[in-house]
């Protein structure tokens, strides 16, 4: 029977997932079908229903809905109560369970280039949501630390918090004090939008090297000003675009079962670049 799939948020239009999806059907020969669908922020409970009423198979949710939405679950996956928010639903005959592939989707790219989190130690830029399965990815993987910068502090303090309740050590960091204690980090994650709109990089990079770590999770433009100056470091780079896939592809693994087709959905996404 034919299956389908959608991603909700607002905006909506620009979103990759539809594209990366549908390559993954056309691929495995799947009677499939993802569409973006635009659900305006206030207007989430109605938005539901009508995917329940045409009996969506599964979908993703992005911003401004992935806290929102875990009122409307039925079940919840550890990965989505631990993370308190979800991208990823199957709907199982009206009953809805949640899911968050960020945090996989994220260690992901990681663990493909034998990348060891234990004992390693930590800057993250940014305390927004994805930072926030991002920590849990951290914690998960028992970093020795991990320090958090934030435009806006009680953020960051929350953040940290919940680190600590996670069994990570994590302290906050003026964005000033980075570029003397560079050297001392291992993985350097920028999870903020800074970038997006071309912003220049709040770190210089000064004193990393070669095996340092440099993860940005914006993912366009693929070089963002961030991942430029840590390459003229020759720093390990790790793209946005290579989240996105980790968490695409979880999620399509969670609702067909099967696993999924990796390079074809890396063509249809670096096509889009
Ligand atoms: N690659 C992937 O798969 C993936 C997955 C999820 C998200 N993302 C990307 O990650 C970014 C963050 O997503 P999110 O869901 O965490 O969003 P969010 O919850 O809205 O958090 C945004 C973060 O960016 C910071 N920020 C925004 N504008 C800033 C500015 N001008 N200067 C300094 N800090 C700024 C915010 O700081 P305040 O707390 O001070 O507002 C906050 O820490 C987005 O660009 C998103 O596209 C990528």
């Amino acid at each position: 029977m034919a299956k389908s799939f959608a991603v909700i948020g607002d905006p909506i239009d620009h979103s990759l997932s539809p594209n990366i999806h549908s390559a993954a059907f056309r691929e495995l020969n799947l009677d499939s079908s993802y569409i973006g669908y635009r659900i305006p922020k206030g207007e989430l409970e109605g938005g539901i229903e009508g995917l329940k009423k045409i009996k969506i198979n599964g979908f993703n949710i992005t911003i401004p809905h992935k806290i929102e939405m875990m009122k409307y679950l039925d079940k919840m996956d550890e990965s989505c109560s631990i993370i308190g928010a979800v991208n990823t639903v199957v709907n199982n005959e009206g009953v809805l369970k949640g899911y968050n592939t960020d945090m996989d989707g994220f260690l992901e790219p990681l663990k493909k280039r034998n990348i060891t989190i234990q004992n390693s130690k930590v800057l993250l830029l940014g305390a927004g949501g994805a930072a926030r399965a991002i920590v849990a990815g951290i914690a998960k993987e028992k970093a020795a630390n991990i320090d958090i910068v934030n435009r806006t502090i009680e953020k960051a303090n929350n953040l940290s918090e919940f680190a600590r309740k996670l069994g990570l050590s994590a302290k906050v960091k003026k964005i000033e004090s980075i570029d003397t204690t560079i050297e001392d980090y291992d993985i350097i994650i920028n999870a903020t939008s800074i970038g997006l709109k071309d912003e220049p990089s709040p770190i210089s990079f000064e004193g990393i090297n070669e095996k340092t770590v440099v993860y940005d999770i914006v993912y366009t433009p693929m070089n963002t000003d961030f991942i430029k100056k840590a390459k003229l470091k020759n720093a390990i780079i790790i793209y946005g675009y290579e989240m996105l896939l980790g968490q695409a592809t979880r999620a399509f693994e969670i609702w067909h079962e099967i696993k999924a087709p990796y390079n074809a959905m890396k063509k249809s996404l670096l096509g889009g670049f």
